[in-house]
């Protein structure tokens, strides 16, 4: 299947499925983030972690093989994020929120970007770099309340087990709320939105495939096609989210039919 790669009839129809309260579903991954600095997967590492494979960092193996290397890695793109500042395409996804009574944010990304931006609802597939939890209960830490919380890496107050990023590793299964919300979400969709993701990650890159078999139209804005694109999309619109994003949401604020809460 050839997705349309026009701007003005992408546009069309997605004011013509939202006009009529459309139920407005986003799949965000890496790329929303890219314009704010922040590497994709798969960009090569940066810097002092040039020589490592983030498949041997994020996992609970290579946490448990070197705890502290690991804390310092999260520590390193933790503090590259708080650095970094939400781009135009974190903002048009949170104004959209408040322009669409039926919108749902879903994300693949952990650096709290959207959030930053002023998205209220975001469904974190992967979890979130500024959460913590301990290794062997789960149990939320607050790094402010403990005793401890300089050392790399901390230890949880309640059982002593190792304080980890609140992240989804290699090999770990996604919160199950969460995943079940996105494609209870993506099953009434009428409108799915791909934004920035290479679509070759489960079970993220299955959530448009559900929002299509229930009817959706599939849109997605990417540089370049992605894993998902010659198979459900509908509009490809090509290039960067920042900028396309910002395009898409001025339209649509200018669009007398689209409700505004
Ligand atoms: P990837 O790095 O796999 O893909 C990033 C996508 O963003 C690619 O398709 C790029 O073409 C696209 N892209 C690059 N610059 C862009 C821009 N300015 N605007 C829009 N798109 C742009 O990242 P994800 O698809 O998010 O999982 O990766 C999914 C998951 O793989 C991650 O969440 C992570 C990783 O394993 C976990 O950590 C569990």
């Amino acid at each position: 299947m050839q997705p349309d790669s026009s701007f003005d009839n992408a546009l069309a129809a997605l004011q013509d499925c939202l006009g009529r309260q459309g139920n407005f579903v986003v799949l965000t991954g890496a790329g929303v983030s890219k314009e704010s600095g922040i590497p994709t997967f798969r960009d090569a590492q940066t810097g002092l972690w040039a020589n490592y494979r983030a498949e041997d960092l994020a996992t609970r193996e290579g946490f448990l093989n070197n705890p502290q290397m690991v804390w310092d890695w999260y520590d390193f793109r933790r503090n590259k994020v708080w650095d970094a500042q939400p781009n135009p395409g974190h903002v048009a996804l949170a104004k959209m929120e408040v322009l669409f009574s039926r919108f749902t944010l879903i994300t693949q990304n952990i650096d709290n970007l959207h959030q930053r931006a002023g998205s209220k609802q975001v469904l974190e597939l992967h979890g979130n770099i500024f959460r913590y939890k301990c290794l062997e209960q789960n149990h939320p830490v607050s790094l402010d309340l403990l005793e401890n919380p300089d050392a790399s890496p901390p230890t949880c107050p309640v059982c002593n087990s190792y304080v980890r990023p609140d992240v989804v590793w290699f090999g770990e299964m996604l919160p199950e709320i969460i995943l079940s919300q996105a494609f209870d979400a993506a099953s009434s969709a009428d409108v799915m939105l791909i934004a920035g993701t290479s679509g070759v990650v489960q079970p993220a890159a299955s959530i448009p495939a559900a929002a299509k078999e229930a009817g959706a139209t599939v849109f997605e804005i990417n540089p370049e096609m992605s894993a998902l694109t010659s198979f459900m999309v509908d509009y490809f619109l090509q290039g960067t989210s920042g900028t396309i994003l910002h395009q898409l949401l001025t339209a649509l604020q200018a669009n007398p039919r689209v409700k505004t809460l």
